[in-house]
């Protein structure tokens, strides 16, 4: 074997790479295990020779590591020019996320009842039978104490079926004046259909003060229907009934759908129900201490649900818990 000619040989290979793969093949065919020179080295029987073969292995060797430095370091300039990020360049093809419609709702009934000067208070989803029926003057018998149409935890513990045991607590809480609202969901054993979920939302709002009457009440309700519906909604009270109030009034605003001519969403009343609401019951403010000679107030719990159906002509209330963006992202 010539060493000199393959030194120049490995030299000018080395030299002549052009690529990280390359410098390495080359790497392989003149120092690998295979190669000319480490067959040459294991077979070498005199110092000389060695010598020699050992000076040739070491100046090819620095001389592939030099090379395949160099062009390890054009490679990554390379890299760094064409794959440059420009940080400056605005992002396209992100949707920006959005509220819920009944979070929107909810934020909405809540800015309104702040500009009226309520504060809005936490309620408890789960809540004592004390609270959810006892301090509302239901009776013994009442069928919303039944675990037919309840969900109950055990015998004094239910997940509440209104937002109005919120009301008892709050006035337990503080002496009159009390202007209140809190919303949250409520739990019921209902099996799901267009109208129908078994946990759905409340805003419930409570007025406790000296003089208070039932002119208050529709007061602050039509300015509460037409924030949320607008200026010319048609709204109407009914007389009702309801354990904790008396007397008792249900709030319809006009069909969206057939404008209050009658149609199946509205089973030919031309109305929807939003809700309820009334004078607390006397009965209701002795339970926490208030003296009903010297304070009266009012109180109402509308579904939030309710009002996203007839505001935005929600076809079917399981819509809003089926989390389908194409549905969502229309609010
Ligand atoms: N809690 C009633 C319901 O879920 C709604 C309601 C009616 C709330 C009258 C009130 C009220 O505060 O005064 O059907």
């Amino acid at each position: 074997m010539d060493a000199e000619a393959l030194e120049r040989e490995g030299l000018a290979a080395a030299a002549a790479a052009t690529t990280s793969e390359e410098i390495e093949s080359v790497r392989v065919e003149y120092l690998g295990r295979k190669s000319v020179l480490k067959q040459a080295l294991r077979e070498v029987r005199d110092r000389e020779t060695g010598m020699t073969l050992n000076a040739v292995r070491v100046r090819l060797e620095e001389a592939i590591d030099a090379r395949e430095a160099e062009l390890a370091r054009a490679e990554l300039d390379e890299r760094l020019t064409t794959e440059r990020v420009d940080v400056t360049l605005p992002v396209g093809g992100y949707e920006r996320g959005r509220l819920h419609l009944i979070t929107q709702i909810r934020r909405e009934v809540e800015d309104v009842f702040l500009g009226l000067g309520y504060t809005v208070v936490d309620g408890r989803e789960v809540e004592l039978t004390h609270y959810n029926f006892d301090g509302l003057n239901f009776p013994p018998a009442h069928p919303a104490r039944s675990s037919l149409a309840s969900l109950f935890v055990d015998d004094e513990v239910v997940l509440r079926t209104e937002t109005s045991p919120s009301q008892i607590r709050a006035m337990e809480g503080q002496q009159p004046p009390v202007y209140i609202c809190t919303l949250g969901r409520v739990y019921r054993r209902d099996t799901p259909d267009a109208t129908h979920s078994p946990i759905f939302h409340q805003v419930e709002g409570l007025a406790v003060d000296e003089g208070i009457t039932l002119a208050d009440l529709k007061g602050t309700l039509r300015h509460l229907l037409r924030q949320l519906f607008g200026e010319d909604v048609d709204a109407r009270f009914v007389t009702d009934f309801f354990p904790f109030t008396e007397p008792s009034l249900g709030a319809y605003v006009s069909c969206f759908v057939c404008k209050g001519a009658g149609c199946r969403l509205c089973k030919y009343e031309g109305w929807i129900e939003i809700g309820g609401s009334g004078m607390v019951d006397p009965n209701v403010l002795r339970f926490v201490g208030y003296d009903p000679d010297r304070v009266s107030g009012f109180a109402f719990g509308w579904g939030l649900e309710r009002i996203a159906i007839v505001r935005h002509g929600v076809p079917d209330i399981r819509m809003l818990w089926e989390d389908d963006l194409r549905v969502l992202g229309q609010f």
